[in-house]
């Protein structure tokens, strides 16, 4: 089964019945998974700030969040996430599928091999993005007419607050093309649990510095209200594959 994994602007996708438990042994998920029928097919959605939108990103208990999906079945995720553009050719409202990733986070419950049993194992994780599942977002593309840029490097910083411009400065240089604070440790711990996982990217607002205007909520919330309208027929297109 496939699961979405909603960021900020895509706090529900479609009605249907809460499935699973809120609580595990990580502690409780942001928010119920619901299961509904999207073209013709079983998907779950969860809300990874909750619904309504009030867990910051370094407080996501992303472990119980993974782990649920786990148990209901999920061996695929597409996980959408409002980024910030880096490069020239991410700019507000551009669709992204990276397929790279550089962890800038800390002190985020990150793994599954916690020292709570003797198990440890060191996945690979040379390429964090599943394959299979960005070549489905890049023909959903296609056949819905969105522009979708699919190579780019993820940077993924703590927050809650946004970057210093010489911050953005040194992960441009890092090779950073877009920047987010929610694909880690999500992507991390999906491999440890062996589940496919892509993310779909929607630039908000040009990081830090990068353009000659402070970054307001009001502005990436505009770009928000419209970039989830395309994430969304996107989404569905690549569900109806
Ligand atoms: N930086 C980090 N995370 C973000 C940004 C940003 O500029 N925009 C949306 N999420």
């Amino acid at each position: 089964m496939l699961a979405i994994i909603g960021g900020t602007g895509l706090n529900e996708f479609s009605e249907g019945e809460v499935v699973g438990e809120r609580h595990n042994h990580y502690g409780y998920t942001s928010a119920a998974i619901v299961q509904s029928e999207v073209a013709g097919r079983s998907v779950c959605f969860l809300a990874r700030h909750g619904n309504p939108h009030t867990i910051a990103p370094h407080q996501v208990n992303y472990r119980a969040n993974l782990w649920a999906l786990k148990q209901l079945g999920v061996s695929q995720i597409l996980a959408v996430n409002a980024v910030g553009g880096i490069s020239p050719a991410m700019v507000a409202g551009a669709l992204v599928s990276p397929d790279q990733l550089i962890d800038y986070t800390y002190g985020r419950e990150h793994t599954l091999y916690d020292g709570s049993d003797d198990k440890l194992e060191h996945i690979d994780f040379s390429f964090p993005f599943a394959e299979n599942l960005r070549g489905a977002l890049s023909r959903a593309a296609d056949s819905c007419a969105l522009p979708l840029l699919d190579k780019a490097v993820y940077g993924v910083t703590q927050g809650p607050r946004l970057e210093t411009a010489a911050e953005i400065d040194r992960m441009d240089r890092d090779g950073c093309d877009i920047v987010g604070m929610t694909a880690m440790p999500e992507a991390g711990l999906a491999r440890e649990l062996a589940m496919d996982y892509a993310s779909l990217c929607l630039v908000v607002n040009p990081a830090a510095g990068r353009s000659d205007r402070l970054i307001t909520m009001d502005d990436i919330h505009r770009v928000v209200d419209t970039g989830m309208v395309k994430v969304r027929a996107l989404l569905t297109a690549a569900l109806a594959e």
